[in-house]
């Protein structure tokens, strides 16, 4: 079967079609995926977390909506998706709840220990040097601060396959090769859950405290 990528470059979202894109990412089957990852995230009332590849910043909410006297942080690397996390988030944002930055995960403008934790869905695929990315964030987590990545596609099936074919800088990530990533990192405590039938993968792991 012929698997066509979607228009709106999903790698670095741009123009029209790119915001369009995201705002149905914002929805459908990317609102299914974070449901099934943020449940297996647990975060203090007040934690600090920073959203790594926030897109179109439907998943600031979420994650604001479990740390509500918190503060969630964004960054992508798009003007499109920055802009659009800006209007999803525009009240909390106002609020001070919300701050959504322009940069790369490859040099992550943050203090060093200045999160409680930092998500990543739906965007480790287009990370160049995964494990660069994976050091920045470890510097910017405090320690014991929590890493938690969520990809909807566990690189088995033949349409993914396809589509990253497509796509220069895609690269799938087994649930293997994740824990591995994760774990050459650095971090501790590493939890994999995965969805065999939809071919979810969650990792869930933690900068060490010493
Ligand atoms: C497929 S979208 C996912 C968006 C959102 N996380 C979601 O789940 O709906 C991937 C996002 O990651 C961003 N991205 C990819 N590589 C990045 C990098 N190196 N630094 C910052 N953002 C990046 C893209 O610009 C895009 O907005």
């Amino acid at each position: 079967m012929d698997y066509k990528v979607p228009a709106g470059n999903p790698e670095k979202p741009q123009g029209a079609d790119g915001y369009a894109l995201l705002e149905r990412m914002n929805a459908g089957h990317h609102e299914m995926l974070a449901n099934w990852g943020l449940s297996y995230l647990s975060l203090a009332d007040d934690a600090r977390v920073l959203d790594c590849g926030c897109g179109g910043g439907a998943n600031l909410l979420r994650l604001l909506a479990k740390a509500p006297a918190g503060k969630v942080c964004g960054i992508d690397y798009s003007d499109v998706s920055v802009n659009l996390s800006r209007e999803t988030c525009a009240a909390q944002i106002k609020e001070g709840q919300v701050e959504v930055v322009q940069g790369d995960v490859g040099a992550l403008p943050f203090d060093d220990d200045a999160f409680d934790a930092a998500t990543a869905f739906e965007t480790v695929y287009f990370w160049p040097d995964f494990a660069g990315a994976l050091a920045q964030i470890k510097r910017v987590l405090k320690p014991g601060g929590v890493l938690f990545i969520c990809n909807e596609s566990d690189g088995s099936s033949e349409k993914d396959q396809a589509i990253a074919e497509q796509i220069d800088v895609m690269t799938l990530y087994t649930p293997a090769q994740l824990k591995d990533a994760v774990r050459e990192a650095g971090f501790a405590n590493l939890r994999v859950m995965h969805d065999r039938t939809r071919g979810y993968v969650c990792v869930l792991a933690e900068k060490p405290r010493a």
